[in-house]
């Protein structure tokens, strides 16, 4: 542990067992059932039930049942017509055994392959292709994963009181919204505190001096991410309007192209010492420096917990079960003076496993992809396959952490599914961040560098809350509608 980095005693120490190869199996070698279908009309069929007739979910689901195996052949999205150079033909993997393979950087590659084959324009990253899009046998790689995790570890000793204060400013927004009409939106308080939280810990910037960028640049980077990643999510528009307009071919860069460059402005005016940090010390262009923090904070940073906060409030806010109860007596009890810190929630037994067990049933990320690097066998729970090398492997994040081989009752939300000794060996098999829970992010794998900074930040969210509040409720359209102040 360095100094100023997060408790570790979040990640127990028992070494990860899917972050090395797994074991050879002895099961038996099948053909991978599933298939692709005619040309043009196997791609497009598939593509109409994951976004309109079935739904991620099902079409993965009614594919497993079908093909009784976890691993398939099938096409995903998106497809034909103007995405003519996409090849949509994947093998889907969807057990934690099959799944862990796309961890293994000796069998699989992850060059370009963060959305799947296809690659949103570089126009959107500074003609560059950044860290995420990056294998890791490519030297910029390396060079890219240190500067990230330079910067968690530079940020941590301000993380805490930014992350505070931020909350302190959100929280008063939405008494007083509550206040005013009964019911207060958190989805975009959410994705300010978000976007000026991260500004604050990586660019040393405090939005505000900015007014452009504090009024709206988490609205710039909401445009920015949703152009990229349109033609690969189901949004819910009316169909088949969303098949025609949605995910029928890419948006262009242009569209949004003005705020990014404000963002890019904000950048090197606020951050400059960051931006030479990036360039002296990790031997980056100023050009990979900016666009690599640009990534870094609006797509895997601000992309990755406007998804996560939300679902972790809402789960709280909407539960008739007894878990905010827990939480808050397990909260009071652990907190020693008044004053948030990484050690504070270190002893928050039930409030990690709370964190953990949302992440698995809500990973934020859905989608994984790995590209095989060469030949070799993949194993299921039950049997292995013959993988050739540039099949794209795809694993669905959601149906892998309900894996019943893995997880005991694995459909339901069991709030101390993580804790104590068996609890923590299960962290193995928790997935979110592109590895397990207690493997080691590094130069040499792909897994989030932020992994323990994430679960650590939820954890400080669900703490804060239940310091000031004992009891909120939420609607499910993503609004509180009553608070109970803390006595
Ligand atoms: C809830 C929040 C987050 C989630 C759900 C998340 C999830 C992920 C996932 C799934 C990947 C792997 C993607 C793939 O290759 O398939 C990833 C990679 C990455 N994440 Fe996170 N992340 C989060 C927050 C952060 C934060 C705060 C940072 C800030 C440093 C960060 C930096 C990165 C970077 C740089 C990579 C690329 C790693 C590599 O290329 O080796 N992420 N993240």
């Amino acid at each position: 542990m360095s100094p100023g980095m997060p408790s570790p005693s979040l990640t127990p120490p028992t070494p990860p067992p899917q972050q090395t190869k797994p074991p050879p199996s002895s099961a038996p070698v099948r053909t991978i059932p599933g298939g692709y279908g005619w040309p043009v009309v196997g791609p497009i069929s598939d593509r109409l039930d994951y976004f309109w007739f079935q739904g991620p979910e099902p079409f993965f689901r009614k594919r497993m049942e079908k093909n009784k195996s976890t691993v398939f052949r099938t096409n995903v999205p998106p497809t034909f017509p103007l995405f003519s150079g996409v090849n949509p033909n994947v093998v889907a993997v969807l057990d934690c055994k099959s799944f862990s393979n796309l961890f293994d950087m000796e069998v699989v590659e992850k060059k370009n392959v963060l959305v799947g084959d296809f690659m949103p324009s570089v126009k959107f990253t500074g003609d560059l292709r950044v860290c995420a899009y990056l294998d890791t046998s490519e030297a910029q790689h390396s060079k890219v994963k240190k500067f990230s995790m330079d910067l968690l570890k530079r940020s941590s000793t301000i993380w805490v009181p930014t992350l505070t204060s931020n909350l302190d400013t959100m929280w008063d927004t939405l008494e007083s919204n509550l206040t005013k009409s009964g019911s207060a939106s958190y989805l975009i308080p959410i994705q300010k505190l978000i976007f000026s939280f991260f500004a604050r810990c990586f660019v040393g910037a405090d939005p505000s001096n900015s007014p452009d960028i504090a009024d709206s640049g988490y609205v710039m980077v909401d445009l920015w991410l949703a152009l990229q990643l349109l033609p690969t999510i189901k949004i819910g528009v009316l169909q088949p309007l969303e098949e025609i307009f949605i995910h029928s071919f890419a948006y262009p860069f242009a569209l949004v192209s003005s705020g990014y460059n404000k963002i890019v402005k904000f950048i090197e005016e606020q951050g400059k010492e960051v931006v030479e940090r990036g360039m002296t010390e990790f031997g980056l262009s100023r050009e990979e420096t900016v666009h690599n923090l640009i990534f870094i904070l609006g797509f895997n940073a601000y992309g990755g917990f406007a998804i996560f906060l939300p679902t972790l409030l809402s789960k709280i806010g909407t539960d008739e079960t007894g878990i905010q109860e827990k939480l808050r007596e397990e909260v009071r009890a652990k907190m020693t003076g008044s004053t948030l810190s990484f050690d504070s929630v270190k002893d928050m037994e039930l409030v990690q496993s709370f964190v953990y067990e949302t992440l698995r049933l809500n990973p934020p990320v859905p989608l994984q992809y790995g590209r095989a690097r060469k030949d070799f066998q993949l194993s299921s729970h039950d049997s292995v396959f013959e993988i050739k090398k540039g099949e794209l492997l795809c694993g669905y994040q959601p149906l892998v952490m309900r894996d019943p081989k893995v997880f005991e009752d694995p459909e339901n939300f069991v709030l101390d599914r993580f804790t104590k000794e068996k609890g923590r060996e299960l962290l193995s098999y928790l997935y979110w961040s592109n590895g397990p829970q207690n493997g080691s992010p590094s130069e040499s794998n792909k897994q989030c560098p932020a992994k323990d900074y994430v679960t650590i930040t939820a954890c400080l969210f669900v703490a804060y809350l239940f310091q000031r509040y004992d009891s909120i409720t939420c609607n499910s359209s993503g609004s509180i509608t009553a608070v109970v102040k803390a006595k």
